[in-house]
């Protein structure tokens, strides 16, 4: 049992410029930690353009490609790494669907957003992905710590 706890998966969780400007922080960092996942990094930054095209390079030849980073460099995000089983399928479906009109409610873009070009935030799609997210992210490394409720969340 310890051994899983000391094990955990982790993800990469972004609250877009929008999330941020709409005083969203709060509630999504509520969600992650109601549900269960551990915090092991967080900061409100601003990236260069740059630092957008290296983490959203898989769709550089988009054609929403150019407006979509216009948008994400209007404003600070914020940034975090949430570690737990299974924390990025679930990550996922804690967001939401890509478009938030087929989110359903009670996802975060269900409940909080109808654009998809307004969809407030980003979860890392597959495990391999999260780490390299990550390191681009978070170069100077997470937080080791010890969470007293581990024993109450896993079996
Ligand atoms: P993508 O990686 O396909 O989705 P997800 O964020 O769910 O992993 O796309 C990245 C972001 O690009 C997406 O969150 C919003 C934006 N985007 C658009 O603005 N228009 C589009 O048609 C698509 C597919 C994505």
């Amino acid at each position: 049992k310890m051994a899983a706890m000391m094990d955990l998966e982790r993800t990469y969780i972004m609250i877009k410029p929008d999330g941020v400007q709409r005083g969203l922080i709060g509630d999504i960092v509520k969600r992650f930690e109601q549900k269960g996942f551990k915090l092991v990094a967080a900061k409100l930054y601003s990236p260069s353009r740059a630092h957008f095209e290296k983490h959203y390079e898989d769709l550089k030849g988009k054609k929403f490609f150019p407006s979509m980073i216009d948008y994400m460099i209007t404003g600070p995000v914020f940034c975090m790494v949430w570690a737990g089983k299974g924390a990025v399928k679930t990550g996922r479906k804690m967001l939401g669907e890509t478009n938030p009109a087929d989110s359903l409610p009670g996802s975060i873009r269900g409940d909080f957003c109808i654009d998809i070009g307004r969809n407030i935030c980003h979860g890392s799609d597959t495990v391999e992905n999260a780490e390299k997210e990550i390191a681009l992210w978070f170069p100077e490394g997470t937080n080791a710590w010890t969470s007293h409720s581990q024993g109450w969340i896993y079996e």
